[in-house]
This record gives structure tokens, sequence and C-alpha cells, in this order.
């Protein structure tokens, strides 16, 4: 990546951790997994194996304990492998660990996070509904409290990991008819995914990230005991948010790594491809293309980074971060719309691999809050709407 002068010993032997095995393990079946929309979950596991499902998670509770600059490195270059792959840990290590570690009682961290932060469970986060996407606030699950257990039911949405997930942290109700309280009348809860009337839907057939695994839930008088909400009853919108500052994070470092591949192959492609009796690479058009390509792919790592820098300084970092997610997932669009263009029919073909890079960067513009739901983000901020 363009920074890697400025980077500490640890961070370097992450990323050279992260790359060699996505090199060797990642990438060479990134085209296959798209094909047949597999999520290769071994691979995952292998991850896991190597602490990279617990990277944001201290070492005393098994982790890593990787400060936010490393692991979105780490993060870049996985997805610049395999964005799927980069989703289904960017997830895991960026919602449910992080809200089981800063919301968890010590014996939830014992019980969930010790065993996912060591990879040997996987996470998912289920806020969205089928009408409560952006405005999130708006979702109808409910969970009834029955005197000895909370009783969850209702549908989610578009739940990455969720029917290949251990346990789902699941935002749903806890205000009751008659006494609604908006954004502080939802509950976080960890869901078991063998919890009876846990039922994931069939994968969702999507455009792009097709190896990892998206799905509808519901949830089917989920019976779950006190001990499986997280914090206050009220609070789980609130700890969704703040766990999205981090999600969004990670997308921006999904982004750039689709960025920097299609980058690479357009690169290499432009100097072997001649028309008109010369490498294209000679012309000055294709010059213009690849110059702007690779200055927007490095304003967004460095802007990127400087959200992740505030982050591990303890700054708030919701703005910085939609900033990151928003310049970022917008540059992974045009980078690799403009690798198509160059590669001309070969890059509309499914035997090239910039044609599934575009496919896989229309997600970023879309998951863990929308474009305009960063713009908004930032601007309530900037201008003191909230
Ligand atoms: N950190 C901490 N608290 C926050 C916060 C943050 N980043 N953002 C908001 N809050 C708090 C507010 O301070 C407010 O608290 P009070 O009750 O104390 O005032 C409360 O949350 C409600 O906030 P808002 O009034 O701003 O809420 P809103 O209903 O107006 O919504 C929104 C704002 C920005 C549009 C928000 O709904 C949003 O981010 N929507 C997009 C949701 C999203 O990103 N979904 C992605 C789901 S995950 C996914 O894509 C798939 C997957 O599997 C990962």
């Amino acid at each position: 990546m363009a920074v890697s002068g400025v980077l500490t010993d640890t961070q370097k032997q992450i990323c050279d951790l992260a790359r060699a095995f996505a090199a060797e393990h990642i990438a060479p079946h990134a085209a296959r997994w798209d094909a047949e929309q597999r999520f290769p979950r071994e691979v995952v596991a292998r991850l896991g194996g190597l602490g990279f499902l617990g990277m944001l998670v201290p070492e005393d509770y098994d982790g890593l304990g990787l400060d936010m600059v490393t692991y979105l490195l780490a993060l870049e270059e996985i997805a610049a492998a395999d964005a799927s792959i980069a989703v289904s840990v960017a997830v895991h290590n960026s919602l449910p660990t992080q809200m089981l570690l800063r919301h968890g009682t010590e014996a939830q961290k014992e019980r969930f996070l010790r065993p996912m932060a060591r990879g040997e469970r996987l996470g998912a986060f289920a806020l969205s509904e089928a009408e409560a996407g952006s405005d999130a606030a708006a979702l109808r699950a409910q969970a009834v409290w029955d005197g000895t257990h909370w009783v969850l039911g209702g549908a989610k949405a578009w739940v990455s990991n969720g029917a290949t997930a251990d346990l789902v942290v699941t935002m749903v109700r806890t205000d009751r008819e008659g006494d609604r309280r908006g954004a502080r009348g939802i509950g976080a809860f960890i869901v078991p995914t063998d919890a009876p009337g846990y039922r994931p839907g069939k994968p969702e057939n999507k455009m792009g990230l097709r190896a990892s695994n998206t799905v509808a839930v519901t949830l089917d008088d989920v019976r779950l005991s006190p001990e499986h909400l997280l914090g206050e009853a009220g609070s789980g919108f609130i700890y969704a948010m703040e766990a999205l500052d981090n999600g969004r994070l990670g997308v921006s470092a999904q982004a750039c790594g689709i960025a920097r591949a299609a980058l690479e192959h357009a690169r290499r492609y432009v100097t072997q491809r001649s028309q008109f009796g010369s490498p294209i690479a000679t012309f000055e058009g294709v010059q213009f293309k690849v110059a702007d390509m690779a200055t927007r792919l490095a304003a967004a790592e460095a802007l990127m980074l400087d959200a992740a820098r505030r982050a591990d300084a303890g700054e708030p970092a919701t703005r910085w971060a939609a900033m990151a997610k928003l310049f970022a997932s917008e540059t992974a669009m045009w980078v690799t719309t403009q690798a198509v263009q160059l590669f001309g029919g070969y890059g509309y073909m499914r035997d090239y691999p910039v044609e599934r890079l575009m496919r896989d960067a229309k997600a970023t513009e879309i998951y863990e809050g929308t474009s305009e739901v960063q713009r908004v983000v930032i601007a309530r901020e900037l201008l003191s709407l909230t």
C-alpha cells in the first residue's frame, strides 16, 4: 500500500502475514467462489487460527490486540484478494466482537467473546429489516420478557454471515406497544444460531460479494435467558451505531483493497495489450486514467488511515469513519469502472477479474450505511443538526 514507509514493524508483520495468506489461500480461488456463490468457511476458520478473527480484541481475551490502523491494513490485504472473505472477517471483527467488548459483562466476554477472538465461533450483526434499512431505528422485531426469558419474534434482512455464523448480535425492540421509545426502545441480544426458532433464509442472489453469505433471518419465538441481553435493554441502537463507526472504517479498507486490486490488474494489462502498433500504456488517454486511479486510491487510503488514527487516539471518529467509507467506496466504484474500461471487451467478460471487482465495489456504497447515509452523518455533525 502507498503508506508502507510509515508503518511500524508490527504493522508490517501483520500486513505481510495477511498478504501472504491471501496470495496463497484466497486470491487463486476468488473467481471460482464467486461463480459458485460459495462461502469458504474453512478458509475463514484458517484466518481465525492466525488470529484474524480477534484483531481488535485485547490479548487478555485471546485476541491480537491490534490498533485500528493495523486492523484496516490487514483487512485491505484480504479484500485485495477477495472482498467477499473480507466482508465476513470485517463484520465479525468490527461489529459483534466490538459490541461484546464494550458492553458485555465479564461472564458474556468469557462465554462469547473469547471463543470469537480465537476464531472458534463466527459472529454476525442483524440490524436492518425489510422496512427499516437507512431508517434503522424504525425496526419492528420485538423482544418480550416473559418473566424468566426474553422471547424474540420478527424478521431481519441482509444479515452478512447470517447462515454461517455461530452467534448474531441482533437488534430488536424492547419497548412495548403504547410506550414506544424510538431509538431508545431497542435492545441488542446475543442470539446463538442454534437457538430453536432462529431460521436463516436461503442465500441472497447478489450482484457482487457472491462468496459472502447474506440471508434474511426469521426469529420465531427465540427464547433467550437474561444473560443474552447486552448492556441496557433500551440502548441496543446506540451500541449498534457505535459499532457501525468501526464497521464503516472496515468497509473503507475493503473498498481500498478492491480499488487496489483493480489498479494492479489494469497496470499489468495496459503494458501487455497492444493496439495501433503500441502497448496501450503509451497512449496519454490511458496514462491519465491510470494516474487518476492511483491518485484517488492514495487519497482514499490517506483518509482511511487518518480516521483510524483518530479512533486509536480515542477521538470521536463518527464523522471521520463516515468520510472514509464514503470516499473509499466511491473511489472503489470509480477505479473499478475505469479498470473495466481499460480492459475493453475483455473487461466485460467473466473470464477476467475486473468485472467481479466492479460488482463487489458497488456493495461498499450500500452496506453498513449507504453513501447517502454517510453524507447525512457528516452533514449533521458539521452543521450541528444532531
Ligand atoms: N455513536 C453513538 N451514538 C450514536 C451514533 C454513533 N455513531 N449515531 C447516533 N447515535 C445515537 C444518537 O446520539 C441518539 O442518541 P440519544 O437517544 O441519546 O439522542 C440515538 O443514537 C439516535 O440517533 P439519531 O437520532 O441520529 O437516529 P436516526 O434515527 O435519526 O438515524 C441514521 C440516524 C444515521 C440515519 C442511522 O439510522 C443510520 O446510520 N442508518 C443506516 C443504518 C446502517 O448503517 N445499516 C447497516 C446495517 S448492517 C449491514 O449493512 C449488513 C451487515 O450484515 C453488516
